[in-house]
């Protein structure tokens, strides 16, 4: 077993990615904390899940879901202790579930003590923590990520009378990375949760942090601090890893790899919304044709599958025509949209709630090459809460059962400090963990189900993954091969019934369907047919003859 040699517990992950203010409320204040999340552990082990990625919950001024940070060293009081981080990495160890952190190091509040202190004075050692003008450049919209909330990069600050630059809010000062104090900073901040027994970290925003913006410029290749970053997790636990979230075009990934040294893993931006155009036009040909420039990965990184996040399903990916074509079908009204580039929805509204749709999402998800990212909720088909503003719509609490405030929290209802679902088809009273468990067949038990065969089939962590040429273009079929064995996964991305004729002509080999059912299936000399029911997945095992 030659490609099994290079073992490691993050090529097998499944992750699953939360917000503790929105999972689970323990102390009753009406907000998640961290005892609620050690209380759901076994929740999350049944489901699967092998490693948990925390959105921040450092003590922050709650503008923007923690990612405006005040205390790098500190939980929000509201959430729990240092105590309580330590036991929950402990109690996950104990089953097998490794913890991730994000770091925020593109910025930082304007609250944080650094700002505060570099206000005060120009000749403030930590005035030059942030990227200064005397005046407004004329160019003072290059890198606009909100670009329908903030007019500009450069905020004036009044109390010393120059401008700072902020890539995101402007209550977010962007930290000057290329100084290397800074860069001693963001050392210890990595330091410091590391010693904790985190796993590694997902780095926020890397292009942004990694970009020459003010007069300080990096010394040599900015994206070498990456190497620095990694060597910091590792000194502290060889298995830890760093993944990015870098939503550039694909030619730029390698950039973030280096065998190793640089990132694990990067988010696939590029794939999830060819994934998006694909299932808006019921072909699987955006996808097949995403894979063309997609470059490979293997001992270099990984990738991370995602379908939705905590932020907006953003399209820019696509071109301006395709991405219109995906925001007519998936967000029809304008409150659907934002940002002018993306979508605050949910999956299963997006697809009118069509369970088999769901379904065949996340069996793409879940079989794709690369590392699957579930986001809370996802696995019981949550919906989102169009009433609130920006993004938090789509980060609604938790539903745990049919119990007031859909067991997220046991204080009264007024007195919740998180949004939960109480009416509507997506409803704590209709969509919740615990009828889902009891079901015989629900979206929980065939994700639960799928994880766990996923998690047994080593062939779609360490095998190599082809795409199978079919001249049905609404059917994707892949396989993931190790040793002469591995898996073969049909899907259907149409309403209607597929033909695939699949050519073995080449090689021989034994099919044996794990998953699903083929409306037919007929083998005859070199070729198979199969047809496929509508959004209908398939997974064989499959094994070479000699
Ligand atoms: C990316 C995070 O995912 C998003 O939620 C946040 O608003 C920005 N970075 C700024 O930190």
């Amino acid at each position: 077993m030659k490609d099994l040699c290079a073992q490691h517990w993050f090529k097998e992950a499944v992750i699953y990615s939360l917000d503790i203010r929105s999972f689970k409320d323990a102390d009753e204040d009406g907000l998640g904390d961290l005892k609620g999340l050690i209380s759901k552990l076994d929740y999350l082990h049944s489901l699967g899940v092998t490693c948990i990625w925390m959105v921040p919950f450092y003590s922050s001024h709650g503008q923007d879901g923690g990612y405006d940070v005040v205390d790098y060293y500190a939980v929000d009081f509201r959430l729990g202790t240092l105590a309580d981080f330590k036991l929950l990495v402990e109690r996950a160890q104990e089953k097998g579930i490794r913890i991730i952190l994000d770091l925020v190091v593109n910025h930082t509040s304007n609250q944080h003590p650094w700002f505060l202190n570099a206000i005060s004075d120009k000749n403030n050692r930590f005035h030059n923590f942030y990227i200064w003008k005397d005046e407004k450049p004329e160019n003072d919209k290059e890198d606009l990520v909100f670009n329908t909330v903030e007019d500009s990069n450069w905020e004036c600050n009044h109390q010393i009378n120059r401008y700072y630059y902020h890539t995101f809010y402007r209550f977010q000062p962007d930290l000057n990375v290329a100084n290397p104090i800074v860069q001693q900073e963001i050392l210890r901040i990595i330091d410091f949760w590391m010693r904790l027994g985190i796993y590694g970290f997902r780095i926020d925003a890397v292009p942004h942090i990694l970009k020459n913006k003010g007069d300080e410029q990096f010394k040599g290749d900015p994206y070498d601090v990456l190497d620095q970053w990694k060597e910091a997790v590792i000194k502290h636990n060889k298995e830890a890893v760093l993944i990015g979230e870098a939503d550039v075009e694909p030619e730029d990934y390698p950039r973030f790899f280096n065998k190793g040294k640089k990132l694990d893993g990067l988010f696939n931006f590029f794939l999830n919304n060819y994934l998006f155009l694909g299932l808006a036009e019921h072909c699987a040909k955006p996808l097949v044709q995403a894979f063309e420039r997609l470059p490979p990965t293997g001992e270099q990184g990984r990738y991370l599958n995602f379908l939705r996040n905590h932020d907006e399903l953003d399209l820019e990916r696509l071109s301006d025509e395709e991405r219109e074509r995906v925001l007519e079908i998936f967000a029809p009204c304008p409150f659907m949209r934002i940002y002018g580039r993306g979508i605050r929805r949910r999956l299963p509204p997006m697809l009118n709630g069509d369970r088999a749709r769901v379904c065949l999402s996340m069996n793409l998800l879940l079989t794709l090459p690369g590392i699957p990212v579930i986001r809370y909720g996802e696995e019981i088909g949550m919906g989102d809460d169009l009433e609130l503003p920006q993004r938090e719509s789509v980060r609604t609490a938790m539903q745990w059962d049919d119990t007031v405030n859909g067991g997220f929290s046991s204080v009264q209802t007024e007195q919740l400090q998180w949004r939960v679902i109480d009416h509507g088809p997506y409803g704590y009273q209709h969509v919740n963990v615990s009828k889902e468990m009891h079901e015989e067949v629900s979206l929980l038990r065939q994700i639960q189900k799928m994880i766990n065969l996923r998690r047994k089939h080593k062939a779609f962590a360490y095998g190599s993954f082809k795409i199978i040429q079919v001249s049905n273009p609404q059917a994707f079929v892949y396989v993931h091969l190790l040793d002469g064995q591995g898996l073969l996964i049909l899907n259907n991305f149409s309403y209607t019934n597929a033909d695939v004729e699949i050519d073995l002509t080449k090689e021989r080999f034994k099919l044996t369907c794990i998953w699903g059912t083929p409306l037919s299936m007929e083998e005859s000399v070199g070729t198979v047919n199969i047809t496929l029911s509508p959004y209908d997945y398939i997974w064989y095992t499959i094994a070479k003859l000699e």
